[in-house]
C-alpha cells in the first residue's frame, strides 16, 4: 500500500496532454474511493464558490460537475453565455477578470475555441486570483474530464490498460474527446486504433501514437473496447464529409450486425450525446455490451476527484490503488 499526500497550489486542469501517468492514476484512484466509499465523501469544499461557465450546451458535463461540487459541499453558480454579459460583447478576458474579482474557488469552462480555458486562467491570474480553471471542453482541442471518466470505466472492466487495444471510431476530426482519450490511453500504455471516413480522421493524430485503420471491421474484431463518436454536424462547414447518412452508417456505424463481430468480452462506449441510428444502433447503445450509462455515472466521481485536486484538498491523491 502506498499513500501519497501532495500539497500544491490550486491547480488548473486544462488538458490531459500536460498530465503525467502518475497524475492520471492519482485522479482515478481518488475517483474510485469517492465512488465506492461514500463515507470518504466530506464537505471539503464547504463555502467554496464553484462557477460553471458554459459557452456551449451540455447535459452530462455540466450536471455532473454541479453534482460533484455539491457533494463536496461547494456552492455552485451557473453562467451561460446566452444569459451573461457576453451577449453585450464582453470578451472572455474581461469575463475572467470580472469573475476572478469575486474570488471563486474553481471556474469550470466550456467554450467553442481551443485554448479558451488557458486564456481564462491567464485573465484570472492577471488580477492575482488563485482560482483553478477546469476545462470542460474547448473546441476540438481537449475534454479532459471525459477522458478521465472513460478511463475509470475502462478500468472497471480491464485490470490495466497496458497492452490493451481501444478503438475510437467516427468523427475524430472535430472531437476533443478523441484527443483527450488518445493522450490518456497512450500514457497508460494502450494501443489506440482510429477509424472513420478519411475526411474525419486526420493523419495528424498518428504522430501522437494512434494508428489509423481504414476498415472499421478490423478495429471492431480486435478491440477490447470501442468508443463510438458522434458525427458533429454543427461543426461541419463546406462540402459534406461523406456521401450520405445511410452510407456513413453502413460503412462506419456500429450496427447490430457489426457489433456481433466484437470479441466476447469487448464492450461499447459513447461519450454522448448519441446520434442513434447513425454512428450507433439503438439496439447496441442500450444492449448488454454497452457501458454508456456507467460512463455517465462515473462522470460524477471523476469530477469530484478533479475538483478536490483543483482545490488542493488534503489527501486527495491518497490511495492504495496507484
Ligand atoms: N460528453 C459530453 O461532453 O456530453 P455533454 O455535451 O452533454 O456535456
Amino acid at each position: 500500500m502506498s499513500t501519497v499526500l501532495l500539497r500544491r497550489a490550486n491547480q488548473h486542469l486544462l488538458g490531459i496532454e500536460t498530465l503525467s501517468a502518475l497524475d492520471i492514476r492519482q485522479i482515478l484512484a481518488r475517483a474510485r474511493i469517492l465512488r465506492d466509499a461514500p463515507e470518504q465523501v466530506h464537505g471539503v469544499m464547504a463555502g467554496v464558490p464553484v462557477i460553471t461557465l458554459f459557452y456551449e450546451s451540455s447535459t452530462r458535463t455540466r450536471v455532473s460537475f454541479e453534482m460533484a461540487a455539491q457533494k463536496l459541499g461547494a456552492s455552485t453558480i451557473s453562467i451561460s453565455a446566452s444569459s451573461s454579459s457576453v451577449t453585450k460583447g464582453e470578451s472572455l478576458w474581461d469575463t475572467g477578470r470580472t469573475l476572478a474579482s469575486m474570488d471563486p474557488g474553481v471556474i469550470i469552462i466550456r467554450h467553442s475555441s481551443p485554448g479558451a480555458p488557458q486564456l481564462l486562467a491567464e485573465a484570472m491570474e492577471s488580477v492575482g486570483n488563485g482560482a483553478a480553471v477546469v476545462n470542460a471542453g474547448d473546441g476540438a482541442h481537449e475534454h479532459p474530464t471525459q477522458a478521465l471518466l472513460d478511463a475509470l470505466t475502462l478500468l472497471d472492466r480491464l485490470d490495466s490498460l497496458e497492452g490493451r487495444t481501444i478503438g475510437i471510431i467516427g468523427d475524430i476530426a472535430h472531437s476533443r474527446v478523441a484527443r483527450s482519450n488518445l493522450f490518456l490511453l497512450r500514457k497508460l500504455g494502450a494501443r489506440v486504433l482510429l477509424g472513420g471516413p478519411r475526411s474525419l480522421v486526420p493523419k495528424t493524430l498518428e504522430p501522437l501514437g494512434a494508428r489509423i485503420v481504414r476498415d472499421v471491421d478490423e478495429i471492431i474484431e480486435v478491440a477490447d473496447a470501442v468508443m463510438m463518436l458522434r458525427v458533429q454536424f454543427e461543426r461541419m462547414q463546406g462540402p459534406p464529409a461523406f456521401p450520405s447518412l445511410s452510407d456513413y452508417t453502413r460503412t462506419y456505424g456500429l450496427t447490430a450486425a457489426r457489433a456481433r463481430r466484437m470479441p466476447p468480452q469487448a464492450f461499447v462506449m459513447h461519450p454522448g450525446p448519441m446520434n442513434r441510428g447513425i454512428e450507433i444502433d439503438p439496439e447496441v447503445a442500450d444492449g448488454p455490451t454497452s457501458v454508456v450509462a456507467h460512463q455517465v455515472r462515473n462522470g460524477v466521481a471523476a469530477r469530484m476527484a478533479v475538483l478536490e485536486r483543483a482545490m488542493d484538498v488534503d489527501g486527495w491523491s491518497s490511495s492504495k490503488d496507484l
